[in-house]
């Protein structure tokens, strides 16, 4: 089966970059991406690239290269639905905030609207593909409600799970260590699905690369590739605390350990915890699975990750106040960064976050400067956390578009996210503009000890 059209709901961190290059790898198919957001499909289309939505390096020029010739972004969902053979589900599933599960179970109300809506719409055959990250078992419920509520056409579902992470998006699209095809190899139909989207990724990827499994084993290989990951930051950030108290340097740690190929250096940087849309989200929906399965030694197993972190992120905020000779009432404290990671305008569960407010708590004022976050993203994250009235959060958090105003007179400083621009900063002028003695809290190690201290700061890093 040859696709010629292809329909993306959902046009969010993943579902705008990967049908960017799907188009831009395969010029004769049409992709169109839809969204209820009109003002997220807007920007999509607005002229200055520097105004998408979401910031990716590299994404403006694929959307350049793709968008009127056959990549479309629009609001016109079910059209969209219609006219595609191939449509990819990408919309979100957050940890359910209601109800049972609440906390912990992801939240399927989009996914099953999408469902419904495919179902009410598809006046032909189609192939379904989930590219949202799912529980195990999910296709069973997209499959039911296709052939229930549909108009008799044929639905072949798929997973095709995501791997990118935001920042690097681009290259993992570009080259994926590994693209991931769930389908029904049992039927004709399912084994044309497969082939029909292996096809697409084959414009680009090695078929080497291009991996096909059953449905479960692709929807829970997402999930847990995730909580692997994750376990290995929060595995590092527990040895940070045990450095600390030692005299051992995690950095040299991570480097010693990472060193055995069979451990391998990648994801062992310390840091005051891991953020981000799905860390979080995807361990609490494996740790909910399992018990609902009555696996409780399995869901505590990965529970703990998510314990380590919340850990991490409250001990860099103690650590703060500790140092500051317990009291940073009416002190003022500069963040450097509010994104979960550098190269993203993403916040969400961005370690800031936590931090600012535990810190808020005490009544510090926080001034916060980052290249990409808006102030109105950084009020948002604030008042969802919902832990205080908005007008405080107005009060205690302020933001500046300019590092150096953010520093000056504060008593502190804390790195929250990795910018390169930071290490380039002009840090004897910053020391010039802090009140003394000058602390830094460089909760990503990023920053350059030994300068600094020469300078006359005081320098804390995660681990050392
Ligand atoms: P997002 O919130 O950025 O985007 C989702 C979009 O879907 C939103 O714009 C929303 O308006 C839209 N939407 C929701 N319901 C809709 C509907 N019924 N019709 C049309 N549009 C609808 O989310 P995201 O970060 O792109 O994540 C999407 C999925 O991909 C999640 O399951 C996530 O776990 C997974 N994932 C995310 C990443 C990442 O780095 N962000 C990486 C891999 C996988
Ligand atoms: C992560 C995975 O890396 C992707 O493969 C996956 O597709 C994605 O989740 C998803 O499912 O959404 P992402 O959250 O975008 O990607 O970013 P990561 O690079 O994984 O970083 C996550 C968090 O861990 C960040 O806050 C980062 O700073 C932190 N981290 C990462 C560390 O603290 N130390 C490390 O060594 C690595």
């Amino acid at each position: 089966m040859n696709i010629k059209s292809i329909c993306c709901i959902g046009a969010g961190y993943v579902g705008g970059p990967t049908m960017a290059v799907i188009a831009q790898k395969n010029p004769d198919i049409k992709v169109t991406v839809v969204d209820l957001n009109a003002q997220r499909i807007a920007d999509w289309n607005h002229t200055d690239l520097k105004k998408l939505p979401i910031y990716e390096p590299g994404l403006d020029e694929v959307v350049a290269e793709a968008r009127g010739r056959n990549l479309f972004f629009s609001t016109e969902v079910d059209k969209a639905i219609d006219a595609a053979e191939l449509i990819f589900i990408s919309v979100n599933t957050p940890t359910k905030n209601y109800g049972a599960g609440k906390g912990m179970a992801a939240d399927l109300k989009y996914v099953e609207l999408c469902a419904r809506q495919i179902a009410k719409v598809a006046t032909s055959d189609k192939i379904v593909v989930e590219k949202s990250t799912l529980p195990v078992k999910t296709a069973e419920a997209i499959q039911n409600i296709l052939d229930h509520t549909g108009n008799g056409v044929d639905f072949q579902i798929l997973s095709n799970p995501e791997f990118l992470a935001e920042g690097t998006a681009m290259r993992d699209l570009a080259v994926p260590d590994r693209v991931l095809i769930g389908g029904d190899s049992s039927s004709s139909k399912g084994q044309q699905a497969i082939q029909a989207l292996v096809d697409i990724y084959s414009s680009w990827v090695p078929k080497e690369n291009i991996l096909t499994t059953n449905v479960w084993s692709s929807e829970l290989s997402k999930l847990t590739a995730n909580a692997f990951l994750a376990q290995r930051v929060s595995s590092i950030n527990a040895l940070s605390e045990l450095c600390e108290a030692t005299g051992a340097d995690v950095q040299e740690v991570a480097k010693a350990i990472g060193m055995d190929s069979r451990i391998g250096p990648k994801f062992l940087q310390a840091s005051v915890g891991f953020g981000g849309s799905c860390f979080q989200k995807d361990i609490l929906n494996l740790v909910y699975i399992a018990k609902s399965l009555g696996l409780d030694e399995v869901a505590d197993y990965w529970h703990h990750v998510i314990l380590m972190n919340n850990h991490q992120r409250d001990r860099f905020a103690k650590n703060i106040i500790k140092t500051l000779y317990s009291t940073v009432n009416g002190k003022t404290i500069a963040f450097l960064g509010w994104a979960f990671k550098k190269d993203t305008n993403d916040t969400r569960e961005s370690a800031a976050i936590y931090v600012a407010d535990l810190l808020m708590d005490e009544q510090a004022t926080i001034k916060v400067f980052d290249p990409k976050v808006t102030a109105t993203q950084m009020q948002a994250d604030l008042n969802y956390l919902n832990t205080r009235p908005e007008d405080e959060n107005a009060t205690y958090l302020k933001t500046e578009r300019d590092p150096y105003a953010a520093l000056e007179g504060a008593h502190a400083l804390a790195v929250l996210t990795e910018w390169d621009e930071f290490k380039t900063y002009d840090w004897q002028r910053i020391y010039n503009k802090m009140q003394k003695p000058a602390f830094v809290f460089d909760g990503r190690n990023v920053l350059d000890r030994a300068a600094l201290e020469t300078i006359g700061f005081i320098y804390k890093g995660i681990g050392s």
